[in-house]
């Protein structure tokens, strides 16, 4: 057990990022607040240190770890070269939750970082802190996100403390997080930019900054999920997609469908069914529908809205926290569109059902 330090971000002298910094640049482990999800930090070139973050999660060594720079001179210092379309897409949104994936310089970073492979994956997040604490410690921050390896991200540094503590060496905590989800993790291969891991930014915007010549490639991800063998040119992934992600401990079912109100008909019959089984059912549901299940469950739990799908985006995590904290064993969620930033959230809430997912038909 190591005694998990506990840092607010806002303190007047700094003194929590101080210490937070210099914890790093001696070989610690410490979470951070990014606009996307809380981080757990260590030094990119310290093997022993990154180590540390495999351990503390639990997480698959086959599962590489997204370097955290504060400027495009430490990106020159980590990726072989970075080409003019992949330049296109750093000046339009660094910093920010997009992720590319680039030829690595070798030695650049641990080994442990790139799980073995040929490339690296770089972001520079926009979260005033993160950058400051990654300025300040002097080091390449090598940060999956700070839960244990198959609970939902943490939007919160209480979420980070449920987890980790014990674990780690500190928390800074910059309040809640912004985007809710994770960054977008892309690679870029012969002018074809491929989603590998769809997030905060989405694929309309990608295709906006690229240009019409550019194409965007959505399809990586479910690609990569049916097949486990190695990195291809020709179909680019992320070794992260295929394991289990976000799942909350009770069974999850996703329902979709086009049409409202056989939506909300069809989570309200399912969970009705499930309860006369005797389960602890939860419904997670939008703001605008949540009064249309009133009975139906034992717990209505309300993520963000369908109005404004950057809210739900927001709070699914914490939701997913929540249904644990209650003890659902059996949770419907209704799904969203998959539109901008409803890709990134369906995509999230796929996972923690397992794939268990429905569409009614069209009536
Ligand atoms: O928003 C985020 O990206 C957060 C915050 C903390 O920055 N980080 C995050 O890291 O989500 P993590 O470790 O939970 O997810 C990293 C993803 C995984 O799917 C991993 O397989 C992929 O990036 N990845 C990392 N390096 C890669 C590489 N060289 N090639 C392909 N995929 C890579
Ligand atoms: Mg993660």
């Amino acid at each position: 057990m190591t005694n998990t330090k506990y840092w607010p971000a806002d303190d007047e002298s700094s003194s929590g990022l101080k210490e937070a910094a210099a914890a790093l640049a001696a070989g610690g482990v410490v979470a951070f607040p990014t606009e996307t999800v809380y981080g757990l930090g260590a030094d990119a070139r310290n093997t022993d240190a990154v180590r540390r973050i495999f351990e503390a999660k639990g997480r698959p060594s086959d599962n590489p770890l997204i370097v955290h720079v504060a400027s495009e001179e430490a990106l020159d210092s980590l990726a072989e070269q970075v080409n003019d379309l992949e330049r296109k897409l750093i000046r339009a949104f660094w910093p920010g939750p997009l992720t590319l994936v680039l030829p690595a310089k070798t030695v650049a970073v641990s080994p442990l970082v790139t799980a073995g492979l040929d490339t690296v994956a770089v972001r520079m997040p926009s979260h005033e802190t993160a950058r400051r604490l990654i300025e300040l410690s002097g080091c390449p921050l090598a940060a999956p996100s700070a839960n244990r390896s198959g609970r939902p991200s943490p939007t919160a540094a209480a979420h980070v403390m449920e987890d980790l503590d014990g674990r780690i060496d500190g928390v800074l905590d910059g309040g809640p997080t912004g985007v809710g989800l994770e960054s977008t993790v892309v690679r870029v291969l012969d002018g074809v930019i491929h989603i590998l891991r769809p997030g905060g930014v989405t694929a309309e915007q990608l295709q906006a900054a690229a240009g019409p010549e550019a194409r965007v490639e959505t399809g990586g991800e479910s690609a990569a999920e049916g097949a486990p063998e190695a990195q291809t040119a020709e179909q680019p992934r992320s070794p992260g997609v295929k394991y289990t992600h976000y799942a909350p401990e009770g069974e999850m079912l996703l329902i979709t469908a086009d049409n409202d109100d056989a939506l909300i008909q069809a989570v309200r019959e399912t969970a009705r069914q499930a309860r006369d089984a005797g389960r602890k059912v939860g419904i997670i549901a939008a703001g605008e529908h949540a009064g249309r299940y009133e009975g139906a469950a034992d717990e209505i739990l309300v993520c963000g809205s369908r109005q404004a799908p950057e809210t739900a985006a927001q709070q699914l995590y914490a939701t997913l926290r929540e249904c644990d904290r209650l003890g659902l064993d059996f949770i419907v969620a209704e799904g969203f569109p998959e539109r901008g930033i409803g890709a990134a959230l369906m995509n999230r809430m796929r996972k923690a059902a397992g794939g268990r997912v429905r569409s009614v038909p069209q009536p």
